[in-house]
């Protein structure tokens, strides 16, 4: 039996995947994702772009100097001001940071975005690669567009990056235009003309605008690549990148045809979609493969049969093996701290003391009403008491009266930055008038991008789950969530969390001038 050989993985959650439309995160919320990576036993994270702004260069920072078990890389354009200080950020974890710089090399970037010669590009990439490489051996060049570059000169820009020190080569589909046979060939064309390609591993990154990223990361693969980009739920640019759990799984299920390995902890997969969709917003869609809510579930009866005969009928893979448990009763009011502890643990989470005294008096809170506590209300209780910013505003009570007769109208009292306030406001709508009525108690205005309401679990004594996305002052989106049994005290948690992100940015922005 042929040897397997070990795919290293490359997560981009944190720079491509945050780049997706309304997935930018604070700082707090890269920190425990990157942990979750780290859980997840990713072999490199790339923790963001240190010169796109401050607060980039803070999480990479906060990044290399928290997590212990994997490489963190940072992205930067090829000039010395991107590099200094990418590294800036990087350094503290010491040969484990890459640096990771890019140059776009198609001809089509080449002339009307870098407005350079082949040549031009080709210095700056050297330039580049050289000056990282005298700050660590660990540096990875991207030639962004490779797949609509000329494949000489593709060729001519791995062999001269190589040279100058990179140890990891990446050849990204930027615009998700390749095909599989396509990939698989400029794969093998590189390998057989780069001659020092024996020096560097070959990395692919492939975006999804055709809905090929995965089945083009595993056939770079079979061509040789061992590095392979990808994000948690495929999100990033557009329509994505590889996501990560369909390219691991893939290798994990067909190993009869793919000798591959991974080093990824696979019963991690469904916490590290679950809390990248809760810190987000970005839910998944239902029939997403491997973490989508329907990916394991055998509706039609002939399935089910099959499936309660022998489970390997329909099943190709176990839930468990992506840590998916039964949507089962796992707690209840009589339930102890402990049991609430440990299942919080099972479920990925590693809280501080303070965050689990917090979580459980809203555990017996709930618990009072509503008879079954499921794991996805653990969830939902983590996501709105534990990851929330510091509370310039909190919601004391509300009371609202709402039908087909008279007009909605929401009584709220709140603290507001420690003093008590209340007010009655009327709406066209129930949720329309708890809004009016906390803009007019905070003295806020911001407009309103997206309002959605969901339940977490079945049933009418479900817990309803509301995200609020409102724009800040400078076009920063901010998203809010909130749950409850209620779904309008639900809707109006939603709309003070996001509040409260934006007062956080306010102060932040105030400490560091
Ligand atoms: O898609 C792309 O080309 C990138 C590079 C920066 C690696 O994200
Ligand atoms: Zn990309």
């Amino acid at each position: 039996m042929s040897q397997q050989e070990n795919i290293i993985i490359f997560d981009t959650t944190l720079r491509d995947g945050e780049q997706s439309p309304g997935a930018s995160m604070n700082i707090e919320e890269k920190l425990r994702i990157a942990h979750q990576l780290e859980r997840l036993n990713v072999d490199v994270m790339e923790a963001g772009f240190p010169i796109a702004s401050d607060g980039d260069f803070e999480a990479v920072k906060k990044i290399a100097q928290t997590i212990k078990g994997a490489q963190i890389a940072g992205l930067s354009r090829s000039n010395n001001m991107d590099i200094d200080r990418a590294w800036e950020a990087l350094k503290y974890a010491g040969e484990r940071g890459r640096i990771h710089t890019f140059i776009a090399t198609s001809d089509i970037h080449m002339k009307y975005k870098l407005k350079m010669s082949q040549q031009e590009v080709l210095d700056a990439a050297v330039a580049a690669v050289t000056r990282a490489a005298g700050y660590t051996p660990n540096v990875e060049f991207s030639a962004e567009d490779a797949v609509r570059t000329q494949l000489p000169f593709l060729a001519q820009i791995i062999t001269a990056v190589i040279e100058a020190g990179a140890t990891t080569v990446n050849i990204p589909d930027t615009v998700g235009y390749t095909i599989p046979s396509e990939y698989f060939d400029i794969i093998s064309y590189l390998k057989k003309n780069v001659s020092n390609i024996d020096k560097a591993i070959i990395s692919v990154h492939c975006h999804n605008d055709l809905g090929l990223a995965v089945a083009n990361s595993l056939a770079a693969v079979q061509a040789g690549a061992r590095q392979l980009e990808c994000t948690i739920n495929g999100i990033g640019e557009r329509a994505g990148n590889c996501s990560l759990e369909e390219a691991v799984m893939t290798l994990r299920t067909r190993q009869d045809i793919l000798s591959y390995t991974t080093n990824i902890a696979t019963e991690q997969i469904t916490p590290s979609s679950k809390l990248l969709s809760t810190i987000t917003g970005i839910q998944v869609q239902p029939n997403k493969a491997i973490v989508g809510a329907n990916a394991f579930a055998h509706e039609a009866g002939i399935h089910q049969h099959g499936v309660l005969m022998d489970k390997t009928t329909y099943e190709i893979m176990t839930p468990e093996s992506i840590g998916l448990r039964a949507n089962k009763l796992v707690l209840g009011k009589h339930s102890g701290r402990h049991a609430f502890i440990d299942r919080l643990k099972e479920l990925g989470y590693d809280l501080s003391k303070e965050e689990i005294q917090k979580a459980f008096v809203r555990f017996k809170t709930l618990a009072d009403m509503k008879k079954e506590i499921f794991d996805e209300d653990l969830d939902a209780i983590v996501a709105d008491e534990v990851l929330r910013v510091s509370e310039t505003y909190k919601l004391l009570q509300m009371n609202v009266s709402s039908g087909s007769f008279a007009a909605p109208t929401a009584t709220v009292e709140m603290d507001v930055k420690g003093e008590k306030k209340r007010t009655a406001v009327m709406g066209d709508g129930p949720v329309d008038a708890a809004f009016k009525a906390i803009k007019e108690l905070t003295g806020t205005s911001y407009p309103l991008l997206n309002f959605s309401v969901g339940a977490i679990t079945g049933g009418t004594d479900a817990q309803g789950e509301c995200s609020v996305r409102l724009k800040n002052d400078s076009g920063r989106e901010v998203l809010g969530q909130g749950a409850h049994p209620d779904i309008i005290v639900a809707s109006a948690k939603a709309y003070i969390n996001a509040l409260n992100k934006i007062a956080d940015i306010a102060k932040r922005l105030q400490e560091t001038v």
